[in-house]
């Protein structure tokens, strides 16, 4: 009777729980697969969303500051705002948000918002799709080996005020403000844009764990 109940005792330890505990295990492996794959889309999913919620703040602080130095200084003197404020608007989102936000373009006014590497590529794309009528959507691509999720957006030259300063400088290019945009960019590509032509793009990183910190 001791003996079987010892017996016992050894089966339940070295059979029962471990099977037991196989089975669970496989569980588990088979919730992080589910877990996994539903989440890879989820990522993606809310990057898009966080990458045009943070695109559309950014770009409505840049439109709003924009407009009010205009009517406060006119085109000239807006000049200043925008070579002054611009990067530092962009640079206390990014602390805001723990992110990285760049205004890049193929023409860059600013030596600084020439696009990298990882970001040529998709500009040429834009520029592609704008030259062929075709609509392009916001993008998103993994890069850094999947840690980093660079969402990217087309900007264009959307309405009449961006040609005050990036548009013909015979037409639309008030004297004033072509004689203040030599003497702050010596070198400026950044005009010659009609209405509707791309401008540039967004580049936003966003670090995939601050992307699933908000799943
Ligand atoms: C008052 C003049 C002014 C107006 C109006 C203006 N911009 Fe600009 N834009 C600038 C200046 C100056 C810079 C360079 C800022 C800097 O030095 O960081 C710039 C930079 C940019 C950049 C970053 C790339 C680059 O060339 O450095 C983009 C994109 C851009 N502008 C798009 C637009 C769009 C779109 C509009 C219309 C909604 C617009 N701008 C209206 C003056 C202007």
């Amino acid at each position: 009777m001791k003996n079987l109940l010892l017996l016992s005792l050894i089966l339940l330890i070295s059979c029962g729980p471990q099977e037991r505990v196989s089975k669970e295990a496989f569980d588990v492996v088979q919730q992080n697969n589910e877990v996994k794959r539903i989440t890879e889309v989820a990522i993606l999913e809310e990057a898009m969303v966080w990458g045009d919620s943070i695109t559309q703040e950014a770009q409505a602080q840049l439109t709003a500051q924009l407009q009010e130095a205009i009517a406060a200084n006119g085109p000239a003197g807006a000049l200043d705002f925008c070579k002054v404020n611009a990067l530092p608007l962009l640079k206390s989102l990014e602390s805001k948000h723990a992110v990285t936000l760049r205004r890049v373009s193929s023409q860059p006014r600013n030596p600084a918002d020439a696009p990298n590497s990882q970001e040529i590529p998709l500009l040429d794309a834009y520029a592609y799709n704008a030259e062929n009528n075709i609509l392009a959507d916001p993008s998103i691509q993994k890069i850094e080996g999947g840690e980093v999720l660079l969402y990217t957006k087309p900007i264009l030259m959307a309405n009449a005020l961006c040609l005050s300063c990036h548009g013909d400088p015979k037409k639309d290019i008030a004297p004033e403000t072509a004689a203040k945009l030599k003497q702050l960019y010596p070198q400026d590509p950044a005009t010659g844009y009609a209405l509707g032509d791309l401008r540039g793009m967004w580049a936003l990183r966003l670090p995939k764990k601050e992307v699933v910190k908000r799943l």
